[in-house]
């Protein structure tokens, strides 16, 4: 029989009993400390019929947040709390990996730690504004990272891969997309270094290649996925040749035998993208299992695992909508329609109350 989206699936060392994976979804919904709340737990329970759950991005160092009201996962009391979340999942028969997110330029002096410059490989201001606690504001000039501060950062993420297990994720998966610190450093646009981290392919994939051995070494390459957005313009984002920088990141990652590699086909939040691109030979090229996101539906999404295109697809904003994602689509049954305006903070309004089939 062919396979499709309800099939089980091994990626790395994590066995998945469908295809259907939960993207990672900012929803500043924690409480202070950088710690997540009960109807965190509640939420991620709702969704654990998934085939996997990707946490919503996660800082993994007081400097690495960029929004109001994220869970962290450095410090003793998020691990204690994040556990509640991987109990409650797993309790349902569900596999969970934490994604671990380190914002860089997007980012505030009032977000981070004594009123500190963000952080990014080069000083260069990102269009655009900043989601604060005091509401939208310009984004402002970065500081940007000295070679020698770098190890730290390179710790931070070991500190919170040993974190996300202790907590009982099942994995981690790098955020190096969507214009944050690590996909900051790849493309050209937000990278105009002169030392070893700047200039050639290799040079701009060097601070990935750093972090993800370090936290192969914690969690083994089975435990790892990696995600990346070679065209996505969002967060003031641009490469002057994606094709042949990202086929280059391919090239180096795959020796590494990761568990996965997520790739957001295109620009989120309707933005477009930035430069066309062939996600085909992109997905050739690759050696680990491929996960396909961005607006994939029912149809496309088993026509993407049918055809060999990917080995799981993630699904964002449908899972925010339908707790029971996979068993709508098993029955064919009507979705829920998500509402934008309780995407971002607030309260179990638009995150716990969306209904199941059976309600
Ligand atoms: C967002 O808050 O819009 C957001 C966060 C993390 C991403 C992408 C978008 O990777």
């Amino acid at each position: 029989m062919a396979l499709d989206l309800f099939s089980p699936v091994k990626l790395g060392a994590i066995a998945l009993k469908n295809r259907m994976v939960m993207a990672p979804l900012t929803r500043n919904r924690a409480v202070a400390g950088g710690l997540p709340q009960a109807m965190n737990v509640t939420y991620y329970e709702q969704r654990a019929t998934a085939g996997l759950i990707i946490s919503e991005a996660t800082p993994i160092s007081p400097m690495a947040h960029g929004y109001p009201a994220l869970p962290g996962i450095y410090t003793d009391a998020q691990v204690a709390a994040w556990e509640k979340v991987t109990d409650a999942v797993h309790a349902k028969g569900g596999k969970i990996v934490m994604q671990l997110w380190h914002v860089g330029r997007i980012s505030h002096p009032s977000l981070l730690p004594n009123e500190a410059l963000p952080v990014a490989p080069s000083a260069i201001k990102p269009a655009g504004k900043a989601f604060t606690y005091q509401g939208l504001v310009d984004y402002i000039t970065p500081r940007a990272l000295v070679a020698s501060e770098l190890p730290a950062i390179v710790a931070d993420y070991v500190l919170a891969t040993k974190n996300a297990l202790a907590a009982g994720f099942d994995g981690v998966e790098v955020h190096a997309a969507n214009g944050y610190l690590l996909d900051q450093f790849l493309r050209d646009g937000s990278n105009q270094r002169t030392d070893n981290y700047g200039g050639s392919f290799e040079n701009r994939s060097r601070l990935l290649l750093e972090v993800l051995l370090a936290v192969i070494a914690v969690a083994g390459a089975g435990r790892v996925g990696l995600r990346l957005s070679p065209v996505n313009p969002f967060n003031d984002m641009i490469d002057s040749q994606p094709q042949a920088l990202f086929s280059h990141v391919v090239d180096a990652i795959n020796p590494l035998n990761l568990a996965y590699l997520h790739v957001v086909e295109g620009g989120i939040h309707g933005g477009g993208i930035a430069a066309p691109f062939d996600f085909a030979s992109l997905r050739q090229r690759c050696t680990s299992p491929y996960m396909a996101n961005l607006s994939y539906d029912k149809a496309r999404g088993n026509a993407a695992i049918a055809s060999g295109h990917a080995d799981a697809v993630a699904y964002g904003v449908p899972f925010i909508a339908n707790p029971d994602l996979v068993e709508r689509f098993k029955q064919d049954a009507r979705l829920n329609q998500a509402d934008p305006k309780s995407f971002y903070g607030g309260s179990e309004l638009g995150y716990t109350d969306y209904p199941f089939l059976s309600a």
